[in-house]
């Protein structure tokens, strides 16, 4: 059969990757892609955005799967555009796909449906937003309304934080703000197969948001990632899958809004059990590149299976996986584009490419975040080792990395 991936990072490159081992795939197309994914299928130029464009180059080649990667192509309708015309594709429709772009929506479903979510209030103007933050204090969190690539959200650690962060947010007309309460937990990243009534998790990951080492700088779309994370056992994946996953998916089924595609919950485990941060409508990215190698089974089966309404069983590797980002520095304020880049051949990682680009034969960068460097490992530790190693043979000047993905669990496991 054909597949069809629509998108361009990390994300998209790893599904790529996973989509092509599938014993009943014989084709791969990538619209847009990038260069790293030259070698796993053929790189259509319809930019990921252009949703009529696709659904015709779907139809002439007669794709018997499309898999969307990005939120923002969701957000547009693609799956809608898709389902219209009779092609089968994995993704939520737009108005399913609000779960991620409208954080208001997506607390009023889970206040509906009795999902464990932290306090919040939506506002719509600055004076009472304000009068809030004074009244409900400090550590408090600021959600722009909308989707902001992992970047709207403030987590305020003083009122003054708190305040610059609001005025930022109505500097923009017509901005609604999320003004959420505070969660102190272990925060992890679980994301589920769903086609809206079945909900089959996968392994668990976790996340690095922030920029730079112990958690220091700006939010960024994710510099890192490993899996499994020892500390979220079957115990407590069963509560997220139970409490959180099954109840969204299902009430949304209710509601008439069915969720099919991956259905990704940001999860903090408290002190008074999980709770959910949010809610996307695709897979994560970098959690792609650290929870999809890992997977044994084959992807485009389960997928196939999952839309059919088959129950499914997923096998995975028991090794460990390190994913470490390569930025552009800067990021996420600004990115670099056309820095070059030398990879070199004899690595032992899986390197997912996020935003780079080719010129005059030579790879450089095109992005925020560039490069995705994998690694596995019988512990850990021993995964963090090896993707550290061959991180550091990738030259570039203008990239830099986190140097403690992991870390803090590696910590953990020795003093266990
Ligand atoms: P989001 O885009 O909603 O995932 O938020 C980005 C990051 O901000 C999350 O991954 C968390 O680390 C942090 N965050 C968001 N909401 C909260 C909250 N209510 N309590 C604590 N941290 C939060
Ligand atoms: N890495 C977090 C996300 O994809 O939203």
């Amino acid at each position: 059969m054909k597949v069809l991936v629509i998108g361009k990072g990390g994300r998209e490159h790893t599904i790529a990757w996973k989509v092509k081992e599938s014993t009943v795939v014989k084709e791969v197309f990538i619209a847009p892609g990038n260069v790293g994914m030259e070698e796993i299928g053929t790189l259509i130029n319809i930019s990921e955005e252009n949703i009529e464009a696709l659904a015709n180059f779907a139809e002439q080649k007669k794709i018997d799967l499309t898999i969307v990667g990005p939120e923002s192509v969701l957000a547009l309708g693609v799956v809608d555009e898709f389902e219209k015309r009779g092609l089968k594709i994995f993704g939520p429709t737009a108005a399913a796909a609000e779960i991620e772009s409208s954080k208001d929506f997506a607390k009023k479903l889970m206040k509906r449906y009795n999902v464990p979510t932290g306090a919040y209030e939506t506002f719509e103007d600055l004076t009472l937003a304000k009068q809030y933050i004074k009244k409900n204090g400090v550590p408090i969190v600021i959600k722009e309304d909308g989707l902001k690539a992992g970047k709207g959200v403030t987590v305020a650690f003083s009122k003054d934080e708190a305040i610059e962060a609001l005025e930022m947010a109505f500097s923009i007309p017509g901005n609604k703000v999320v003004i959420e309460e505070y969660l102190d937990g272990f925060e992890f990243s679980i994301i589920a197969l769903t086609n809206g009534k079945i909900v089959i998790p996968l392994e668990v990951a976790q996340d690095h948001k922030r920029a730079y080492d112990n958690d220091k700088g700006p939010n960024t779309g994710g510099m890192g990632v490993y899996s499994p994370v020892d500390k979220i056992d079957s115990k407590i994946i069963d509560e997220t899958v139970e409490k959180i996953l099954k109840p969204m998916a299902l009430g949304m089924v209710q509601d008439g809004i069915p969720f099919k595609g991956f259905l990704f919950g940001g999860i903090m485990l408290t002190k008074d059990g999980v709770k959910t941060i949010e809610f996307n409508a695709r897979f994560g990215d970098p959690e792609a590149e650290g929870i999809l190698p890992r997977l044994k089974s084959d992807f485009v089966k389960a997928i196939l299976d999952l839309m059919e309404e088959k129950e499914i069983q997923l096998e995975w590797d028991k090794r460990y996986t390190v994913a470490i980002v390569m930025a552009s520095e800067n990021y996420p304020k600004t990115s670099t584009i056309g820095v070059e880049i030398e990879i070199p051949k004899d690595l032992n990682s899986l390197v997912f490419h996020m935003g780079t680009r080719k010129s005059s034969g030579k790879l450089e960068t095109n992005g925020g975040r560039v490069l995705s460097v994998v690694s596995y490992g019988e512990t850990l530790e021993e995964a963090r080792e090896k993707a550290y190693s061959d991180v550091k043979k990738i030259k570039c000047e203008k990239m830099f990395f986190r140097n403690d993905i992991g870390s803090k669990m590696c910590y953990n496991n020795k003093n266990k």
